[in-house]
């Protein structure tokens, strides 16, 4: 069974949500991944892609029958053919919390063996919206801002009231802008940096950020935790679940511009950080000068280090840390690990490498801290 893209199809009964933004639904025997619906639903379904011989990709255009989740999105382009952005805000906190508890719990049961029964905590604002520090817009064919839809280039028009989870304090760039370009503005208030196709055209160049008791110098277009209040959070968790003891050591790998490496040293802990991006580690070394940061790929740097380590902070891009730096680190048997993870599945795989060296989950948090959409992050607490 082959769809022309634009087809119709249903009414079709949607089944549980997958890893992804969409939930799983069976039409003729293909598994149809529906997205824009809600488990439980009975929908009509928009094919937008089908080119592979077990799958197809589609939108929820009607609704027949409502979940009890269901909510009015209240962008008007976070819906079918529109933003790629929000892809659940047609439901509500509590529904977008559990989904997310579902996949998670799959991706660590079905790729690492373990059986999570926590739940995804939600993280201020309660409201879900106003929370990203750092947008990127594209610009339309007719020189307006715009938004990217879901897995194309197409750029929706950016909608007058703006985009409602980026942060009020937020500017939303006017002008003449050249069609085609990007337009990044990351941070807050009067030192908000705008960055077109790269370029520094108003701003600061260095934003200050506050987090676990500290000032952060952060290049305007390096890694910092996106959603305003995601950095404190997750230095706590990492704090609280690696229970650090003074005078033991500790890595921080991939440490941007060394958000973990801040509350180690405080604690009495002696830090080694490495991260890839050079700017990011000289910007570190200002930001916590009591710990020692290299520039380099973790998988090449840490072979160089001591033989022993007591706590590991690591928190990888979306594809995780890989057997390679698994191995690197439980070869140093750290009492215990900490996994900051925003992929599920890179996470899932990675804890079944740990299992087989002997480090066991001993605790697993997620946070909401990409409202409005799938994404969710983790951090996992392993030890022996
Ligand atoms: C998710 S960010 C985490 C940054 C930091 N821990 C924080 O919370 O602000 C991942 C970081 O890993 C860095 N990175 C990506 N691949 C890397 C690699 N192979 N080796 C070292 N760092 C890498 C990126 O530059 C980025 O700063």
């Amino acid at each position: 069974m082959t769809w022309a893209t634009g087809t119709v199809i249903g009414p079709v009964t949607v089944g549980p949500p997958a890893h992804g933004g969409h939930c799983v639904a069976r039409v003729d025997g293909k598994v149809v991944f529906v997205r824009h619906a809600l488990p439980g639903e009975v929908v009509e379904v928009e094919v937008t892609e089908d080119t592979h011989e077990r799958y197809a990709r589609g939108d929820a255009v009607r609704v027949l029958e409502a979940a009890p989740g269901r909510v009015e999105p209240a962008c008007p382009v976070a819906r079918p053919g529109g933003c790629g952005g929000c892809d659940l805000q047609h439901a509500d906190l509590p529904t977008q919390r559990e989904l997310k508890r579902q996949v998670v719990a799959e991706q660590l049961r079905r790729l690492g063996g373990y059986e999570w029964a926590g739940a995804v905590e939600a993280v201020p604002p309660e409201s879900g919206l106003g929370w990203r520090t750092r947008m990127r817009y594209q610009v339309t064919p007719e020189g307006e801002l715009g938004l990217r839809a879901h897995r194309s280039h197409r750029v929706v028009r950016l909608p007058d009231q703006g985009c409602l989870i980026a942060h009020p304090d937020q500017p939303v760039p006017a002008g003449d802008f050249v069609p085609g370009t990007e337009v990044v503005v990351a941070g807050r208030g009067e030192q908000a940096a705008v960055i077109v196709d790269g370029q520094l055209v108003h701003g600061a160049s260095t934003l200050l950020e506050r987090a676990a008791g500290r000032t952060w110098r952060v290049s305007a277009d390096g890694f910092w935790q996106v959603h305003a209040a995601a950095a404190d959070t997750l230095a706590r968790a990492v704090m609280e679940g690696l229970d650090p003891r003074p005078g033991e050591t500790a890595w921080d790998l991939y440490c941007g511009v060394g958000l973990f490496a801040g509350p180690l040293v405080e604690a009495g802990v002696s830090v080694r950080g490495v991260e890839l991006s050079r700017r990011a580690v000289r910007e570190a070394s200002r930001n916590v000068p009591e710990a020692r940061f290299e520039a380099g790929k973790v998988e090449q740097v840490v072979r160089r280090w001591p033989d022993r380590v007591d706590l590991v902070v690591c928190d990888p891009p979306r594809t995780g840390l890989g057997r390679a730096v698994v191995d690197q680190v439980v070869r140093r048997r750290p009492r215990r690990v900490a996994y900051v993870a925003c992929d599920p599945a890179s996470l899932g795989r990675d804890v079944g490498t740990f299992a087989a060296s002997g480090y066991r989950v001993g605790s697993l948090r997620a946070f909401d801290i990409f409202p409005m959409t799938h994404h969710v992050e983790c951090v996992a607490i392993l030890e022996t």
